[in-house]
């Protein structure tokens, strides 16, 4: 497959307009006026603004066991047409990613369908039940290469396992991602505890239940001299926790969703599923905190925690459906909508955050590169101008769950590339 590619006409960074030439994937020289060589496929930019490929530190794409929801393949279609080049897939799958078998199924999945780069996310514990680690080891030493270990969807609540699975993962250069739950305090929880859930009539997940997870784990997190890493932060108080533990030296690092900085629990009024997730939606000073956060960099990364569920887990009363939403390809709109247009990041804060900061906590040395003479040619192509409607329907999501359904957002995708190869383009994503 060809890997040589001329692009025309883009903006690195949202800069000055230039043409990039790249060969065997990787880039061979950025200027004006590039021609290209015989036989070289162009790719008109049309002005787009020309980024690092977008990293996702948290994606569920359900294989193996879920299929009914989204697979390796329907997942890596959304992400390529969200600008992502990379994804870690959460071990939260049927059977559990806790063994080298299943992350190497992942893993191999993701080399065949080859739209994005798969990681899969090794489990922290056996069965994400919590009560026995899992052989780090092994999924580290496997073909997957695991470098991130979670019990996402559940937390690690046990403090001496949660300190075992740091130590053991430092000694391999991995990272644990928590899922920051105190099962204790949310027991029965179906929503932000405050005035709507009370109004609701819905049980409240107190912002507390975060918070002294995360106060725990940065302790242990420095005891053992490991990294820790945050997913999906939700309360404002969470961030003052991180932004201390960082001051004092801790190797913590944080992630926000798409959701958690747009939506709040004013949302729920409906009783609409879709706007059920885990940690749930919360105030309108908890979105402030989390823009603010991501801009000052006390939160490193967006992470979309895409979590799509088909139909039948979702269209059903609140108690009983699933907690999650599509996020892959909303994540670059609702971040221009959120972060961009209010001035709070300009496109080197953008790489930073879906580029640059996930690829190094991710441990990914050829993603989140500069773009420059002699770096993989691995983009994302994005139109700061274009508006477009959210229809589920439309996504390449197997499920529809998006909480966007119906809303015009600004900033699109136009079109990915991968080494050199174009993996998705005006809306299609490149078999
Ligand atoms: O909303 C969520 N959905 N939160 C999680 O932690 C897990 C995820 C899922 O797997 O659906
Ligand atoms: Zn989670």
């Amino acid at each position: 497959m060809s890997c040589d590619l001329l692009i025309t006409g883009v903006r690195p960074y949202g800069g000055e307009v230039v043409d990039v030439l790249v060969r065997d994937g990787i880039v061979e020289s950025v200027g004006s006026g590039l021609e290209a060589p015989d036989g070289v496929p162009a790719l008109d930019g049309g002005g787009a603004v020309l980024l690092p490929g977008f990293v996702d530190l948290h994606v569920h794409l359900r294989e193996p066991g879920g299929e009914e929801s989204e697979d390796v393949a329907t997942g890596s279609a959304a992400a390529a047409l969200g600008g992502f080049t990379a994804v870690f897939a959460m071990p939260n799958t049927d059977p559990v990613a806790d063994t080298a078998v299943v992350v190497e199924h992942v893993w191999r999945r993701g080399v065949e369908v080859g739209l994005v780069d798969v990681h899969p996310v090794g489990a922290v514990t056996v069965g994400l039940e919590g009560a026995r680690m899992a052989e780090l080891g092994t999924m580290a030493a496997s073909r997957a290469q695991v470098r991130m270990f979670s019990d996402d969807g559940r937390c690690v609540n046990d403090p001496l396992i949660m300190r075992r699975a740091l130590e053991y993962a430092s000694a391999l250069g991995a990272v644990v991602a928590q899922h920051a739950e105190d099962h204790r305090l949310t027991g029965g929880a179906q929503a932000h505890e405050g005035v709507v859930a009370s109004r609701l009539g819905l049980q409240g997940w107190p912002a507390t239940a975060e918070e002294t997870v995360v106060a725990r784990d940065c302790a242990l997190a420095r005891d053992a001299g490991a990294r820790l890493h945050v997913c999906h932060v939700s309360s404002a108080r969470t961030i003052e926790v991180i932004r201390a533990a960082k001051a004092a030296g801790v190797r913590v690092s944080a992630e926000v969703t798409p959701h958690h900085l747009l939506l709040t629990d004013s949302r729920l009024r409906g009783y609409d599923p879709v706007n059920k997730v885990n940690p749930p939606l919360r105030t309108a000073e908890d979105t402030r905190a989390m823009r603010e956060a991501l801009a000052e960099g006390v939160i490193d990364v967006v992470a979309t925690d895409h979590a799509p569920h088909a139909v039948q887990y979702k269209d059903t009363e609140w108690q009983a459906a699933r907690p999650g939403m599509l996020g892959l390809q909303t994540a670059l709109s609702v971040l221009v909508h959120t972060m961009v247009e209010p001035g709070l990041l300009d496109w080197r804060g953008v790489a930073r955050v879906l580029s640059e900061r996930p690829a190094e906590i991710g441990g990914l040395p050829d993603q989140g590169r500069p773009i420059a003479e002699g770096e993989p040619a691995t983009f994302a192509l994005v139109d700061p101008d274009a508006q477009w409607t959210v229809r589920g329907e439309a996504l390449a999501s197997r499920a529809s769950n998006t909480p966007y359904e119906g809303m015009r957002l600004p900033g699109a995708v136009v079109a990915t590339v991968l080494r050199g190869r174009i993996t998705a383009r005006d809306g299609k994503a490149q078999e």
